[in-house]
């Protein structure tokens, strides 16, 4: 009896609560994706995901001065270019967005971080994620083009890359491509156990890269698996991944405690852009306390096991840290 009444009283009041706090979180740990759409100019609302802005390359400080001015220091770009073909050759062009854009924000911000997102599906007419043989996705035709455009995003001053892709093999080939040009101080943090998710469609309507035909079910991972993500784990650590990530995140809770458990590597999640969407429109909607929902979302997947999230709330989450709603 006595025993049952202890954890109680350490619910008592604000004070020992926080103190006795087993998750913790931090501006630190939050990462914040930015569209950039190299046709415009000035900034225009992201119409599956309410609340976001696509920035124009004319604008980029002020998407690096809003998050500066909520407390987040870390990016993840994607890009919109004006040209695509069935190769992707604007994913590694000179002066592709990405390119232009990491070298106008590290001028500018030399400490904002800044983390580029390396695919092919945003740059290729088809839309998938690498190139194609017939309507078959190549695999191994793929991996010197991604390394191309890594090392391209590495030599405009990105401060770490992250392969979203999925091919096998991608990190091996771009941590070679990187060390090559003496990159070797740019780590990747690999996009390992990321799962064909429905979850993807806002952000697919965002930068504009569905793919025209078929689905990335042959390159992404089943829904059903969990033991399979230890393996792509185990395979991008092996190839040189500096970061792990499970993504999507709420309904992977599972898989991020999994990998938690089994690796010593940083783990990120990325809460992706169907969470979003969907906690911004059961709030638009009156159906729950959307501020609430976000941030009892985020620490429960702190609390599954992620060390860092990329998340479209990551200035309101901020903001509640700032609070002490959260953290
Ligand atoms: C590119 C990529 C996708 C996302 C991140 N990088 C889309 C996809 O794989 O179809 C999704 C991010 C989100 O939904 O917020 N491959």
């Amino acid at each position: 009896m006595e025993l049952l009444q202890r954890p109680r009283r350490l619910r008592q009041n604000e004070s020992v609560r926080r103190l006795t706090r087993e998750t913790r979180l931090s501006p630190d740990s939050l990462i914040y994706p930015i569209f950039i759409d190299e046709t415009v100019s000035g900034t225009y609302p992201i119409e599956s995901l309410p609340g976001q802005l696509c920035y124009g390359l004319d604008s980029l400080d002020q998407a690096v001065e809003d998050c500066l001015a909520h407390g987040i220091g870390r990016c993840l770009l994607f890009g919109r270019p004006r040209e695509k073909d069935p190769f992707g050759s604007s994913a590694w062009a000179e002066d592709g967005v990405i390119q232009r854009a990491v070298r106008a924000i590290k001028a500018r911000y030399p400490d904002f971080y800044v983390i580029t997102d390396v695919c092919l599906c945003e740059y290729t007419s088809h839309g998938h994620c690498g190139l194609l043989q017939g309507q078959e996705v190549d695999n191994d035709q793929t991996l010197p083009v991604l390394a191309r455009a890594a090392r391209s995003h590495a030599a405009a001053g990105a401060d770490m890359v992250a392969p979203s892709d999925m091919m096998d093999g991608r990190v091996g080939a771009i941590r070679a491509a990187l060390d090559e040009r003496g990159y070797q101080n740019v780590p990747i943090m690999a996009y390992s156990a990321k799962y064909a998710s429905s979850f993807y469609g806002p952000f697919r309507a965002a930068a504009g890269c569905a793919p025209s035909f078929g689905d990335r079910r042959g390159y992404q991972m089943d829904p059903h698996n969990c033991r399979e993500a230890l393996r792509e784990c185990a395979l991008d650590i092996a190839e040189g991944a500096d970061i792990l990530m499970v993504k999507p995140a709420l309904s992977y809770l599972d898989v991020i405690r999994a990998c938690r458990d089994a690796f010593d590597l940083p783990l990120c999640a990325y809460s992706v852009s169907g969470e979003y969407a969907m906690i911004r429109a059961a709030g638009a909607a009156g159906a729950v306390d959307e501020h609430r929902i976000m941030c009892e979302t985020a620490l429960s997947i702190f609390r599954a096991g992620a060390d860092m999230l990329i998340t479209y709330f990551a200035k309101e989450l901020a903001e509640a840290i700032r609070q002490g709603e959260i953290g």
